[in-house]
């Protein structure tokens, strides 16, 4: 199947995350892998977005966060749960804003342009099945209208797709 996705960056974040759900929502699939449903989300909001740097999916197994679908550049595969920013918000399980990365103690800098980043736990209910981490180039780059959205995404992906607890990635 073919999809084209296509954003008017004249839009204001909110109109835009509001028309990215609507599009993400139609592009999950249940039938097909994981793996992919995950690729074209990461993908989708790379596009919609000039100010993210690097999006990715880690997926937890054993403890651990494995690096799952992304776009951007290479980046680090493993992560202690508890360790860096997406080890913390897979902890807490909550969603960690960092308007500067340095400030942020333990921080892992898989890219040292990194200025500023997003982690939102991946659940349903209390089940965390990894985190969506979001980097930016920019100094608070981040704030309350993409966590919203950004909370709102995962809750449809978790309750769109089906995820087996721990490593759920491919069916
Ligand atoms: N900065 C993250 C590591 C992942 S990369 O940003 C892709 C962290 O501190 O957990």
């Amino acid at each position: 199947m073919t999809e084209s996705f296509t954003i008017n960056k004249n839009l204001s974040e909110e109109e835009i995350y509001k028309a990215l759900i609507s599009k993400i929502d139609s592009l999950l699939n249940s039938n097909e892998p994981l793996i992919s449903n995950l690729s074209n989300v990461t993908a989708a909001l790379k596009e919609a977005f000039d100010k993210i740097s690097w999006v990715g999916f880690y997926l937890l197994k054993n403890e651990k966060l494995f690096l799952g679908p992304f776009q951007g550049k290479v980046a680090c595969t493993v992560i202690d749960v508890g360790k860096g920013v997406c080890g913390t918000a897979a902890a807490l399980k909550e969603t960690i804003i960092v308007d500067d990365v340095d400030k942020f103690p333990g921080h892992i800098a898989c890219d040292s342009s990194s200025r500023s980043e997003i982690v939102v736990p991946l659940m349903k209910g209390d089940k965390i099945f990894g985190v969506l981490d979001l980097d930016s180039y920019q100094l608070s780059a981040f704030n309350q209208t993409d966590k919203v959205y950004l909370e709102n995404l995962c809750l449809t992906i978790v309750h769109k797709l089906e995820f087996n607890y721990q490593y759920p990635i491919i069916k």
